[in-house]
C-alpha cells in the first residue's frame, strides 16, 4: 500500500503528532556557530525540520511526490524520531493506519460535517471538534 502510506506520511510531515523530543548531549560540540556544552538538554523539533524548504520545497503544499523514488534525506522526515530511541511502535502504527485507511476508503464515502474545522495543538495536533464525519456505505 505504497500510495496510501505516502498519503499518511505527508500528513505526518505537515502535522507531526509529536512535535519533537529531548536529548542530552554526551559531549561538547559546535552547531551552526553555537557552542553546546556536554550535559545540556536539547529539544529536536520534527515540526520545524518538516517545514524546512531546503529539505521539503514549498513545505506548506501537500505533495505525495516527496515520498517517491528515494524519499526524504535521512533525518529530515522524523515523525517517529530517529537514532537509537526511534519510536518502537512505528511499524505497529503503520499497520493500524493502513488498515484503518483501507476500510474507510473501500467501504465508505464520507464527508466532514464541519468543512473548515481548525486543527488545534494541545499538546498534540487534533481537530478542534473531534472531526465529526458522515459516512455513506458503498452499495453492493
Ligand atoms: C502515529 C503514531 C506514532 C507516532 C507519530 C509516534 C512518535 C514517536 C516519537 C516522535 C517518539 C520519540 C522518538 C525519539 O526520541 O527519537 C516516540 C517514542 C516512543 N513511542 Fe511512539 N509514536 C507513535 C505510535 C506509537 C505506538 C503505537 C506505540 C506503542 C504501541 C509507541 C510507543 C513509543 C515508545 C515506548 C516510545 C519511547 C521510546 C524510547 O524512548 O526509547 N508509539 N514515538
Amino acid at each position: 500500500m505504497k500510495y496510501s502510506w505516502s498519503v499518511a506520511c505527508e500528513v505526518l510531515r505537515i502535522e507531526p503528532p509529536l512535535q519533537g523530543a529531548f536529548r542530552e548531549t554526551i559531549r561538547h560540540f559546535m552547531y551552526n556557530g553555537y557552542s553546546i556544552p556536554k550535559g545540556w538538554k536539547l529539544y529536536w523539533s520534527a515540526h520545524s525540520t518538516h517545514k524546512n524548504p531546503e529539505f521539503f520545497p514549498e513545505p506548506q503544499i501537500f505533495d505525495l511526490s516527496r515520498f517517491e523514488v528515494k524519499g526524504p534525506a535521512p533525518y529530515t522526515f522524523v515523525p517517529f524520531g530517529g537514532g537509537p530511541r526511534t519510536c518502537p511502535g512505528k511499524e505497529y502504527a503503520r499497520l493500524e493506519i493502513l488498515v484503518f485507511m483501507h476500510h474507510l476508503v473501500t467501504k465508505f464515502k464520507w464527508e466532514r460535517i464541519i468543512p473548515n474545522e481548525q486543527v488545534i495543538v494541545n499538546p498534540m495536533p487534533r481537530p478542534a471538534k473531534g472531526l465529526p464525519i458522515r459516512l455513506y456505505p458503498h452499495k453492493g
